[in-house]
C-alpha cells in the first residue's frame, strides 16, 4: 500500500473512476481489505479512525445498499451521518444546488450524493469546498465498482488477467463504470448486449483508451453465447435502471435472450474448475418473491444462478461497506 496514494486522496471527491488513476483504485480497493479485517478484529471500535466527522447523505433516489453501507462505515469510524432526502430539503427547488451545496459545505465534512443527472453531483463537488462522493447518477456508480474489485480480488486473488463479461443494459452507470474500472486494472471486459443498448461513444472511448494503456482487451459482443465465453465474472444488472420505468416493456422484448441462465455460467468454459463467479450490484429479480417477478417470473438471472455457490452477490454487497468506508478513510483523514 503506497502512502503516496493515501496523500494523493485526501480532501478530494469522487465523482467517476475516470478521475482516479489505476494505482489510487487499487490502493482503495486493498485498503478495503484491509478495513474489512479491521472490523472482524474490532479495530473501528478501538481507535476510529473518523471521529468528530460529519457526512451529509443527499439522496433523490432510493438505495438499500449504498445508503446503508455509508451509514455503517461512517458510524463504524465515530462519523456522524444526516440522511437528507429530497423531500427533506430544498434541493433545486427553493434553492440552486450551489447554494445548498455551499450551505453543507460549512457543516459537514463529506457529501454523499445519489440522484439523477451526473451534472448535479458536478456542481456539489465545484461548491461546496469538501469531498463530494457519488453513490450513483444516471451515468455513473463508481463505489459499486470498487466493491465489485474488491469480491474479484478476494475470488481469485489477483485482478489483472481476468475476463468479466457484463451481460444485459450495455449502456447504464453500472456497466459504464465497471468497464472503466475494469480497463484501469488491466481486467479483459466483454460488454455483451443488444445493438440497441451498446455503450455511448464518449464512455466507449474513455474506457478504450484506459485498456490500451493497462494492456487489456476491450469489446462489445451482440452474442450471448460467443460473447461469454472464458470469462471468469458473470456481470449482470436489472434491465430497467431508476428513472427509466417507462422502457420497461421494450427492454423486457430486447434483454430476454441475454438472460444469465446455468447455461450461460456453463458456456464460460471455466465453471467446473471453479474458475467463474457470478456478480450483481443487485437489487435483482432473480425469483418469484417481488412484485414484478410474482407477474413475469425472474428477468436478468435465473434463480438456481443466484443461489448457486459460485454467486457472490452478497459478498459482493458487504463489501460495499468496507470500500465506501475506505473511500471516507482516504480522502477525509
Ligand atoms: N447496488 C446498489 O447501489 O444498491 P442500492 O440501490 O440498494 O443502493
Ligand atoms: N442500474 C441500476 C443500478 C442500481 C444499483 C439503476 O440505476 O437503477
Amino acid at each position: 500500500m503506497t502512502p503516496r496514494s493515501r496523500s494523493q486522496l485526501r480532501g478530494r471527491s469522487l465523482l467517476s473512476l475516470n478521475a482516479l488513476s489505476a494505482e489510487e483504485m487499487l490502493y482503495l480497493v486493498d485498503l478495503a481489505i484491509e478495513l474489512k479485517r479491521r472490523k472482524v478484529r474490532g479495530g473501528g471500535r478501538r481507535n476510529p479512525l473518523l471521529v468528530g466527522k460529519n457526512i451529509a447523505l443527499v439522496f433523490q433516489k432510493a438505495s438499500t445498499r449504498t445508503r446503508c453501507a455509508a451509514v455503517v462505515a461512517a458510524c463504524d469510524e465515530g462519523a456522524h451521518v444526516e440522511y437528507l432526502s429530497q423531500n427533506d430539503i430544498h434541493f433545486g427547488k427553493k434553492e440552486s444546488v450551489a447554494d445548498t451545496a455551499r450551505v453543507l459545505g460549512r457543516m459537514f465534512d463529506g457529501i454523499f450524493f445519489r440522484g439523477f443527472l451526473h451534472e448535479t453531483v458536478e456542481t456539489l463537488a465545484r461548491h461546496a469546498g469538501v469531498p463530494v462522493w457519488n453513490g450513483l447518477t444516471d451515468q455513473w456508480h463508481p463505489t459499486q465498482i470498487l466493491a465489485d474489485l474488491q469480491t474479484m480480488k478476494e475470488s481469485f486473488g489477483h485482478l489483472k488477467g481476468l475476463k468479466v463479461a457484463y451481460v444485459g443494459d450495455g449502456r447504464n452507470n453500472v456497466c459504464n463504470s465497471l468497464m472503466v474500472g475494469c480497463a484501469k486494472v488491466g481486467i479483459d471486459f466483454v460488454n455483451c448486449c443488444p445493438e440497441e443498448l451498446a455503450p455511448a461513444a464518449d464512455v466507449w472511448s474513455l474506457a478504450k483508451v484506459a485498456a490500451r494503456q493497462n494492456d487489456c482487451r476491450i469489446h462489445v459482443s451482440h452474442d450471448p453465447v460467443k460473447g461469454v465465453r472464458g470469462a471468469n465474472v458473470i456481470y449482470t444488472d436489472v434491465w430497467v435502471s431508476m428513472g427509466e420505468e417507462s422502457q420497461f416493456a421494450k427492454r423486457l422484448k430486447l434483454l430476454r435472450p441475454f438472460q444469465v441462465d446455468m447455461a450461460m455460467m456453463k458456456r464460460t468454459g471455466n465453471l467446473a474448475d471453479g474458475k467463474a463467479i457470478f456478480l450483481h450490484c443487485l437489487p435483482a429479480f432473480h425469483n418469484h418473491d417481488t412484485d414484478v417477478t410474482r407477474k413475469l417470473g425472474p428477468l436478468e438471472v435465473t434463480d438456481d444462478v443466484f443461489e448457486a455457490p459460485f454467486s457472490r452477490v452478497f459478498d459482493e454487497a458487504e463489501n460495499r461497506m468496507h470500500t465506501i468506508k475506505a473511500m471516507m478513510v482516504a480522502t477525509l483523514t
